[in-house]
């Protein structure tokens, strides 16, 4: 028999025990042993959590207990699960972490610290979709040309509600967080955080890059208006917040932001808590992976997934490359970032004006690639709408600068990423 500690038992941990009580005999037949919850670590024991095990506010109850074979760590933050993952290894134990916000700080040194102990993290990255056992696993044989995919089912959820429904944010945000999908402080949702964390997880995997949020770019979903959704639209785009890592060269772009994505694209269709990712590897070529990013039975699924692995036997390196960086890839720079733009701007609707915006474009060797113009409400100012070829990050940032500057441009410039 198999015992597991659960260090934080709330919406996933109470899944975790459910499921490994309920699906018992399949879990047991998968895993060829039976596997018990034997205890959990909650921070406040009076709030009934409607499980049956033993439960204390003692976390070393749970990482100390010889009794206890694998350490599931569910409690979310950085600096208090990292000093028990690291003991629980450190006794022996095996560890499953669904908390992506550890890794991203924190896996080269836990993959150290492991060495041969299994520590293993599927619900840490969209939720109930076997994407990291998809890299580390079904898609070894590849080099990994690009990951790309909606990470944060809140985000999904919230946008897919505003942009079909009419939703407003502050509600569809409450919604989220009443229906479990949402982190303890949702702002790491809608300020792209959470999915920084997933990407730089599968970036680790698939190239070995050793970064950390604050070195890539991440934008969130709170600037995004109705009308950059409805002129999305004209140019026959959909907004989705992305995930995105691409090889490019020697180097790894990595970036989370609202990204304009042709509405004929699979991604484009996937609405709701639902995640999906999309990963082109050198011999298998496209492949996808959807289903749902959040939530406490889906990632409860995930999380059993990992301990039935361990249980298996199933080992192997934690990340993608057995000392971590030996891809020799490079993680490039925000402002070496390249990709299409879209950008609308207000400006006063007279001669000339067009000349300025576009000669100012050309000084930063941007190209246009398609424009549009709409009145507005005031008859001297119009709407300019452009999208253009793919430039640098950088150029696209000092062109908005000076477009600022100029006397024809009124009010702020709205800039989206495209990807085709
Ligand atoms: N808050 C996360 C999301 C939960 O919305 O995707 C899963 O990591």
């Amino acid at each position: 028999m198999v015992k597991i500690g659960i260090l934080g038992v709330g919406t996933v941990g109470t899944s975790v025990a459910k499921i490994l009580e309920e699906n018992a005999d399949i879990i047991e037949a998968r895993a060829g042993k039976k596997i018990v919850v034997k205890s959990g670590v909650v921070k406040n024991i009076n709030k009934d959590r409607g499980v049956s095990i033993k439960i204390s506010d003692n976390p070393l109850d749970v990482v100390d207990d010889p009794e206890i074979d694998i350490v599931v760590e569910l409690m979310g933050g950085v600096d208090e699960p990292y000093a028990l993952v690291k003991k629980a290894l450190e006794n022996g134990k095996a560890v499953v972490t669904a908390n992506k916000a550890l890794l991203a700080y924190h896996r080269y040194e836990l993959q150290e610290i492991a060495g041969d102990i299994p520590l293993m993290y599927e619900a840490s990255t969209a939720g109930g979709i076997p994407i990291i056992g998809a890299l580390r696993n079904g898609l070894s044989a590849n080099h990994i040309d690009s990951i790309q995919g909606i990470m944060n089912g809140t985000c999904n959820y919230m946008l897919t509600n505003m942009i079909n429904n009419g939703a407003l944010y502050d509600d569809i945000l409450k919604e989220s967080q009443e229906l479990g999908y949402a982190e303890a402080d949702p702002t790491f949702d809608v300020g792209g955080f959470d999915a920084s964390h997933k990407l730089l997880i599968l970036a680790s995997i698939a190239y070995g890059i050793d970064a950390k949020p604050e070195d890539i770019l991440i934008e969130g979903i709170e600037n995004i208006t109705q009308t950059d959704v409805d002129f999305a639209k004209e140019f026959g785009y959909e907004i989705k917040s992305l995930g995105i890592a691409k090889k490019v060269g020697n180097g790894v772009e990595l970036r989370v932001h609202a990204t304009m994505i042709p509405s004929e694209s699979m991604i484009a269709k996937v609405d709701g808590v639902m995640n999906a990712v999309t990963v082109v590897g050198d011999r298998v070529g496209e492949t996808m992976y959807y289903g749902p990013g959040a939530g406490g039975d889906a990632t409860a699924s995930a999380v059993i997934s990992d301990i039935v692995d361990i249980v298996r036997g199933n080992q192997g390196p934690m990340l993608g490359y057995k000392k971590g960086l030996e891809s020799g890839l490079k993680l490039l720079s925000k402002d070496d970032i390249s990709t299409q733009y879209y950008i609308r701007l207000e400006v006063e609707d007279h001669s000339g004006v067009l000349a300025a915006i576009t000669s100012s474009l050309e000084e930063f060797g941007i190209s246009i690639e398609s424009m549009l113009q709409k009145p507005t409400q005031d008859e001297a100012i119009a709407t300019l709408l452009f999208t253009t070829h793919t430039c640098k990050e950088k150029k696209m940032q000092e062109a908005i600068t000076a477009l600022g500057k100029l006397d024809v441009v009124s009010g702020e410039i709205a800039m989206m990423r495209i990807e085709k």
